[in-house]
């Protein structure tokens, strides 16, 4: 449990940060809401105390004898701003300190994660892009907002991200310093990443299939912290068990024919490619064009082919510059098996940079934690270990710097 507050400004977005207060108290978090004067015209102090369970003040001046202004900073583990609005930011930026939630901000040494939302012209233009710069300087995490529909009929960057996206940021922010520091450096801002994940499916006719029980969290998590970090994130999506991040975009696929046109397709404008999907190794010679009876006590044979491997043709494809990702999933008895097993499919599929683990434990598939070993030619280049969300960050420090250890 995490003591976090949540600031909110004056934008019609307020209203979804009731959503992101639920998930926040959902997950047990103590939260404290600090609107200011404006939001409150948009959503009112009752429906914030009664979701958060305790009042809710904009100014200094309430509760001045326990020192809120001071103490609500001191004592978060995080703070939140969702709406952060133009005005905000620029408050923000200035060190202004004119309502409870800017003093907050002036006082508050934890991790400050803001999710902006306002109109595209606002969003783009040189002051708020200033005042982003500056707050990210300082080591605040200023998520890129949304593009889509805005109130009214305009459309473009300015949207509040989701509340799913936002909470995921704060929890990556309240776990790890690091992930702090990438997502306010936005260190992957302008690179093309795509990401392939979940596990394919084989048709055997027309209702069954071929499948593997990847659920494809760990794709998602690298898609999730690739965007956080500024990059554009493409996610080829094979059966996902997992909602997608909603500032991804998503292509679906279902077999390892499909994801290998869609792979080679998308991969030559990449700047980082991953291959974290578990695509079938062997697909049905003949699928049935009409569903398989059941004939008498007979058993069942179906001829299967190899299929293509994905991995190895985008390690043979790869232009300078590039980096190709794979994963290996190996039982293994040890680590230096595991590093052999590792280090043989690295150079097999030429692929810059491999994510190794040992699943003979069986714990991997669908689970939200992880542990890794990041291999690459010149050997073990690092090792991560925790919530999946924290190893993807490892991976991407990796697959940014395998050129500099292994030139081309
Ligand atoms: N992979 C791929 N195409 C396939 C199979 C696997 O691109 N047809 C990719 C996976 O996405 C992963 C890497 O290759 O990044 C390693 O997958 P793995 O199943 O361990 O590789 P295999 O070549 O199938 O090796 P093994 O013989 O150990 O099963």
């Amino acid at each position: 449990m995490s003591r976090i507050v949540l600031g909110v400004a004056g934008g019609i977005a307020a209203y979804k940060a009731c959503l992101l207060l639920r998930r926040f108290t959902e997950a047990d978090h103590e939260v404290q809401v600090v609107p200011t004067a404006t939001a409150l015209s948009f959503v009112g102090e009752t429906t914030w105390a009664a979701l958060s369970g305790r009042p809710a003040h904009t100014s200094v001046l309430a509760d001045a004898h326990e020192v809120s202004h001071v103490r609500l900073g001191r004592e978060a583990d995080l703070v939140v701003v969702a709406p952060a609005t133009a005005d905000l930011l620029a408050r923000a930026a200035s060190g202004r300190a004119d309502d409870l939630l800017t003093n907050v901000l002036l006082t508050a040494t934890c991790p400050v994660v803001m999710a902006p939302a306002m109109h595209t012209e606002m969003w783009l233009h040189p002051a708020t892009q200033a005042n982003v710069a500056t707050l990210r300087s300082r080591g605040v995490v200023v998520l890129r907002p949304a593009e889509g529909r805005l109130t009214g009929t305009d459309s473009g960057p300015g949207r509040l991200p989701e509340p799913e996206d936002i909470e995921a940021s704060a929890l990556a922010a309240l776990a790890d310093a690091g992930a702090v520091r990438r997502m306010a450096a936005q260190d992957l801002a302008g690179k093309k990443v795509v990401i392939s994940a979940g596990g394919t499916r084989e048709a055997l006719d027309p209702v069954r299939f071929v499948g593997n029980s990847s659920s494809g969290r760990m794709g998602v998590a690298l898609a999730r912290a690739a965007v956080q970090r500024g990059a554009d994130v493409t996610l080829v999506a094979a059966n996902l068990a997992i909602e997608p991040p909603a500032a991804v975009e998503v292509v679906p696929v279902v077999s390892t024919a499909d994801l290998a046109a869609e792979m080679n397709r998308l991969a030559p404008s990449a700047d980082v490619v991953v291959m974290a999907a578990a695509p079938a190794d062997y697909t049905p010679v003949r699928p049935s064009a009409t569903k398989l009876k059941k004939s008498g006590d007979a058993g069942l044979t179906v001829e299967f082919t190899q299929t293509t491997d994905v991995l190895a043709g985008l390690a043979a494809a790869r232009r300078p510059g590039q980096v190709v990702v794979g994963f290996a999933a190996e039982t293994a008895a040890d680590e230096a098996e595991l590093v052999e097993l590792g280090t043989a499919k690295l150079a097999r599929k030429g692929c810059q940079l491999l994510v190794l683990n040992n699943v003979s434990g069986g714990a991997v598939f669908g689970a939200a934690d992880n542990q890794v070993l990041l291999l690459t030619a010149s050997g073990i280049v690092g090792r991560a270990a925790g919530a999946k969300t924290s190893v993807a960050h490892a991976i991407l420090d990796a697959a940014c710097t395998v050129d500099e250890r292994n030139p081309e």
